[in-house]
Formats: structure tokens, C-alpha cells, sequence
């Protein structure tokens, strides 16, 4: 038997068992049946309804799909493939997906953060289709409307001086061009990531990116250094008080109030990269607001302040990227730079930006923009009609809908309840982030605050997978539970998601 270090209360009560219910999930989603309690420790967690009728699927055998994957499609796409039963996907609805068997999944991993107002958002589906109805596709040499429709009201979302769009097909290309014009804009070239961090696969981002999984034997990352990244949970200093979460770490915190020793220890540790990694000029600070693929990774408050400072005074200038943290998904604001009370001078977007369409964007000042101008960059896809009408929808779905609010009230209850998962069990090191860009920190022990090992990560995704919740997985050792749903889930789907990963920790802890 496993320690349990605490008990759930509150709503979270729902996850020990004590409410009844008439039905609980079983394996085809659509397949429930009577329990006693709601979520009985023993049974399988119901998942919550959902009247939407996908449509059967008729198409190729998976077993035909695999042999494909194996011979056509490059040798990356195994690599990635999830899950040692792999889910095979036909169809998707708002935050549901279902499997070519017919079998309902919860999203709460969105394509990758994606997703962003949800599957096949009818809206957003109605958009696309009226422009591929009228014009598919030409290129800015012409005018056309969907672009300076989209461009305008992208800006509208940003503040001054941030009012100049580039737009690209994916992340990489954008960081790409923020690269380009922070080199030619300071005439400077070096440029400074916090490690762990992932900002694209291109020649060019993979110097940026700092996590070795990415990284190929290569000449890359020419003029690109990374610095420490102030991971309040998993770097050398942190505390309970330090970060912008509604969960704080499991750390012990001496610090007085007003006072962060995490911060200037951080900090010491930029200033000291700077001494000795960079000349004194710089070209510009890569920093997500919160880090994405290293594992939902919070900084002590006022460190991107701070950073921002100091990079300017050395002539650099600050990107923020925002490919995963933009669009609402922090909850508090549209942009997760405005959590950390900093301006950039580049925002770089993606992901979210379409809800699945691949659409990237660099959004600057006129002073930057003016410096890059004064040569010709053009790229065939950037400003597409559909993308734009797409992007275009998702901006109006996303205040329509009130996603941002969806992200801070879903996300702050996962999170709190996942909270007491976390003091419940020793293998849940720490749970964080900010409205639905959520990481947990599978550990050894909470004393060593090890990684849980790979093999133990693997089976606990796999269970979770198999109850019909989809969740990603990243950080440096692969640690880290990534929770990052279209941002259309609701409290119901958020208690189903808790019950399942609740016993699928059980279930671990049974089975070690
Ligand atoms: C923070 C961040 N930046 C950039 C990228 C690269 O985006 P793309 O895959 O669209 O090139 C990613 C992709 O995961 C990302 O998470």
C-alpha cells in the first residue's frame, strides 16, 4: 500500500467516492453504466455526456495505417507517436475526439495547445468554408480584404507600440523572422533562451531551443546562448510564494514579505551569462511567459521585469513567445507577457492563433518593422484568405465564447484540486501554471524532487489514455503532465479528468 498524505474536500469530494451516480464511463465513451458512487475508487469515472453524433468511420484498416506510417511517412512519426496502444483518430467536436472504433476521448492536450476554442468550432468551420467558397488563395502583391480585416483586428488585441503584423505559416518561422529583425534592427547578434525551453525546429530556432531532444550534431544556434531558467520547483532556489499560479511549490520559503531570494538568485544568474557568454551589446531575450514544452514552467514574479531590463540596457530586445501561452489561454489576460507587467518588443504567436489551421504570426513595433523593411521578405503563405478568415473567427469565437474566462475558472479549480492529488501522493512533486496551461511534475519522492523515471510516466499516461482522457507529457526528462484542453472544457469535464488521473495514480501506486 502507498501513503496517503491527505484527503480531498470541497468539490474535489466528488473524486473520493461519496456521491452517487447512475453512470460511468467505459472505454467506448458512449457505453455507461450504474456504480454506486461517482467516482468509486474501484470502478471507472464517468465521463461527462456529449449529444454530438460523430459520423462512422468507413475509411482505411488501422492496421494498413501502420504499415503506411512505417514505410511512407518519414521515421519522426513513429518516433512521436504516443502511447503503446496508439489512439487512432477519426473525428473531433468542440473538446471531444473520438477514435476510429468509435471510442470518446477528452482533449485536454488540444493537438499540441492548439485547439484553442475547440474542435470543428461550427463558427469557426462556417468562416473557412464562405472563403473557400470565394478565394482560396492569393498573395499579398494584391490587396485583399480577409488580410487588413485580420491585421487590424490582431493589432487591436496588442498594446502600443505593438501594432505592426507579420504573418507566417507556423511558430518556427515566426521566432525565424523575430531572429532576422532583432539582428537587424540592434546590429547586434547574440541572443539569449532560458534552458529547457523550445522554440522551434528550424536551423535557425534550434539554437534557441535548449532541451537536447531537439537538438541535431549540426551547426546551429550560431550567436545563440542559453542562461539558467528560474524554475521555482526544479532549479536550485525556490519557494512557497514565488510564482503567479494559484499553487504555490512544496518548497519552505524564508524570504519577508516583498522579498524574493529566488528572483536575485535567478537574476545573478542571467547577470553572470552576461559577464561571461555574450558581448556586451546583445541582439534580443527569447522568454515564454510561461514555459511551454519544458514543462509549464513559472518564474519567480517580477524576473521577466527585471530581465527585460537588463537586456535593454545592453541594447537587446525582448521577445515574447507567445505560441503557446496567447489567445486567452493564461486566463487573467489575452497575452501572457501582460501577467508579468512587461511590453515586448516582438510577440510571436501560433498554435492557438488558427484553433488547428496552420497560421503563424510576428506582431513589432513600427521602429523595428521600419529597420527590416529595408529589404524585400516575402513568403507565399503568410496572410493566406482562409487562414485569415479562420484567424480571423477564432478572434471574435474567443470573446464570443468567453474562453479567457473559461481558461481562469476551469483551470484555477484543476488546478487547486490537482493540488490535493498533489499532497495526496508522494510521486506528484508539483502542480502549476495559469488558467488551462497546466503542468504536473511527476517526482521520485517529493524529498529529492527526482523525475519520476520515463517507464513509470508511461504507464500512468497509458491508463489515463485508456479511461478516454488525452493529456500531453514534456519537461527536460519528460516529466512533467502537460494539461493544456481546448478552451471550451467545462467544470464537469474538469472533475473527470481529475477522477481519471486520480486513479490512474492509484492504480500506479497499487500496481509499484
Ligand atoms: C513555445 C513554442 N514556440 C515555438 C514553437 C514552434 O511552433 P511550430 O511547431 O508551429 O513551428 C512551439 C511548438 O511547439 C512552441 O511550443
Amino acid at each position: 500500500m502507498y501513503k496517503v498524505v491527505s484527503s480531498l474536500s470541497g468539490r474535489g469530494a466528488a473524486l473520493t467516492g461519496q456521491f452517487c451516480c447512475s453512470k460511468f464511463h467505459l472505454g467506448s465513451g458512449a457505453l455507461c453504466q450504474k456504480s454506486a458512487f461517482k467516482y468509486p475508487p474501484t470502478g471507472l469515472p464517468e465521463m461527462p455526456p456529449c449529444n454530438f453524433e460523430p459520423e462512422e468511420y468507413k475509411g482505411m484498416s488501422k492496421e494498413r495505417m501502420m504499415e503506411i506510417r512505417r514505410l511512407n511517412c518519414n521515421p519522426m512519426t513513429m518516433k512521436v507517436t504516443s502511447y503503446k496502444k496508439p489512439v487512432f483518430v477519426h473525428q473531433g467536436f468542440m473538446q471531444w475526439l473520438w477514435d476510429v472504433d468509435g471510442k470518446r476521448y477528452l482533449d485536454l492536450f488540444a493537438g499540441v495547445a492548439t485547439v484553442s476554442v475547440g474542435h470543428c468550432h461550427p463558427k469557426v468551420t462556417a468562416a473557412a468554408e464562405h472563403q473557400l467558397r470565394r478565394l482560396w488563395h492569393t498573395t499579398n502583391i494584391y490587396i485583399f480584404p480577409t488580410l487588413h480585416e485580420y491585421c487590424e483586428k490582431l493589432a487591436s488585441h496588442l498594446p502600443d507600440p505593438l501594432k505592426v503584423v507579420y504573418l507566417t505559416n507556423s511558430g518556427s518561422e515566426a521566432n525565424d523572422l523575430a531572429m532576422l529583425m532583432a539582428r537587424l534592427h540592434t546590429g547586434n547578434f547574440d541572443i539569449i533562451t532560458f534552458r529547457g525551453s523550445y522554440h522551434g525546429g528550424s536551423l535557425q530556432t534550434m539554437g534557441l531551443t535548449s532541451n537536447a531532444a531537439y537538438k541535431y550534431p549540426i551547426a546551429n544556434g550560431l550567436g545563440c546562448t542559453n542562461t539558467m531558467c528560474p524554475d521555482v520547483f526544479g532549479g536550485p532556489w525556490g519557494g512557497s510564494h514565488c510564482r503567479d499560479s494559484p499553487v504555490q511549490t512544496i518548497r519552505d520559503c524564508g524570504c519577508a514579505q516583498d522579498q524574493c531570494m529566488a528572483h536575485d538568485q535567478y537574476i545573478g544568474q542571467l547577470k553572470e551569462t552576461f559577464a561571461t557568454s555574450v558581448p556586451s551589446q546583445i541582439a534580443a531575450f527569447f522568454g515564454e511567459p510561461i514555459q511551454g514544452v519544458g514543462g509549464a514552467v513559472q518564474y519567480p514574479k517580477n524576473y521577466l521585469k527585471e530581465a527585460y531590463k537588463l537586456v535593454r540596457e545592453r541594447g537587446g530586445v525582448c521577445i515574447a513567445d507567445e505560441v503557446q501561452t496567447g489567445f486567452g489561454r493564461t486566463g487573467t489576460h489575452f497575452w501572457g507577457f501582460q501577467g508579468h507587467d512587461v511590453i515586448p518588443d516582438m510577440v510571436t504567436m501560433a498554435k492557438g492563433i488558427g484553433n488547428g489551421f496552420p497560421m503563424g504570426a510576428v506582431v513589432t513595433t513600427p521602429e523595428i518593422a521600419a529597420s527590416f523593411a529595408k529589404g524585400v521578405h516575402f513568403n507565399t503563405f503568410g496572410g493566406n484568405p482562409v487562414a485569415c478568415a479562420v484567424a480571423s473567427s477564432v478572434l471574435d469565437t474567443i470573446k464570443e465564447d468567453g474562453t479567457q474566462q473559461i481558461s481562469l475558472n476551469v483551470g484555477t479549480y484543476l488546478m487547486m484540486e490537482m493540488a490535493k492529488l498533489r499532497d495526496k501522493y508522494e510521486i506528484i512533486g508539483d502542480v502549476r501554471g495559469k488558467g488551462l496551461q497546466i503542468g504536473v511534475e511527476m517526482v521520485k519522492d517529493k524529498a529529492s524532487r527526482d523525475p519520476l523515471p520515463p517507464e513509470s510516466i508511461a504507464e500512468i499516461f497509458e491508463d489515463i489514455k485508456d479511461m478516454g482522457v488525452l493529456i500531453g507529457k514534456g519537461g527536460v526528462y519528460g516529466q512533467t503532465f502537460h494539461i493544456k484542453p481546448p478552451m471550451c472544457i467545462t467544470m464537469e469535464d474538469a472533475d473527470f479528468f481529475l477522477a481519471v488521473f486520480n486513479k490512474a495514480i492509484h492504480n500506479y501506486m497499487e500496481r509499484r
